[in-house]
């Protein structure tokens, strides 16, 4: 269970990030968070995995209270939450399965059981085939799937993906996003930073919409709607900004 209470971040220069944020996501929930660049999406899901401290506030994920992790507890809240940038970071010059496996070794599992936890989730991401190739000889796409390998690989309870279609052409990002639904009916909670208006529509989860830092919607089955600010601006010829 995550929650935020009444959460303000503030960056240096008093540029709010999130202002006043209160939600709770239940586990094993799927959420979209949406809203125009520079909304604090990115900001959110920074605080969620303590790479920033909220200002004020507080934020509570199951047994922890962000503001008084430990720094050995910090090591198991990273182990609870998994994440996925727009832009993949792979170890170009180690093989699909060395990116994954190289995971398992950091957080220590026993080198025998390393080659069946790599499998099972390459399996997962339908990229088994490719476990030899190196990241240059893959597509976006597969690029995409490797880092939600790398993600849930130690088997975390919730998945964070920061615009995880956002390089990708519509078709590759059905691809990513039916892996990140099935990621969740495994039983993982999954919170998808998006700007796609397609995908939110399609899949009717439930999405937050924030705004300059505020959440204006929070709706069960979400509809994606396009804000003053975006209608202004120009087509980008992309379905996704990248952020
Ligand atoms: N490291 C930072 N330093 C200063 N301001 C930042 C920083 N990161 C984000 N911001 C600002 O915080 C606001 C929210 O940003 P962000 O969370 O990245 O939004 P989004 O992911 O929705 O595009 C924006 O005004 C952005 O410029
Ligand atoms: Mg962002």
């Amino acid at each position: 269970m995550i929650r935020f209470t009444d959460v303000s971040k503030f960056y240096p220069g008093k540029i709010p990030g999130i202002v006043d944020l209160s939600v709770e996501i239940p586990d094993g929930e799927f959420v979209f968070l949406i809203g125009p660049s520079g909304s604090g999406k990115t900001t959110i899901l920074r605080l969620l995995i303590r790479d920033l401290l909220p200002t004020s506030g507080n934020i509570v994920i199951d047994e922890y209270d962000l503001k008084k992790l430990t720094p050995k507890n910090i090591h198991l809240l990273r182990r609870k939450v998994g994440i996925v940038f727009q832009d993949f970071k792979l170890l170009m010059d180690r093989t699909v399965y060395e990116n994954v496996a190289m995971v398992l070794e950091i957080l220590g599992k026993p080198v025998k059981d390393i080659p069946d936890g790599v499998k099972n989730v390459l399996e997962l991401v339908g990229l088994l085939d490719k476990k030899d190739v190196f990241p240059i000889q893959l597509s976006a796409g597969e690029m995409q799937r490797v880092s939600i390998a790398r993600a849930i690989v130690g088997g975390p309870k919730m998945l964070l993906a920061d615009e995880p279609t956002g390089n990708l052409d519509p078709e590759t990002s059905w691809g990513i996003i039916d892996i990140l639904e099935e990621i969740n009916r495994l039983g993982t909670t999954v919170i998808v930073a998006s700007h796609n208006a397609d995908v939110v529509n399609r899949l009717k989860r439930r999405t937050i919409t924030i705004e300059h830092g505020h959440v204006v919607r929070d709706e069960e089955k979400g509809h994606y709607h396009l804000t003053k600010h975006e209608k202004k601006e120009p087509k980008g010829g992309k379905h996704d900004a990248a952020h």
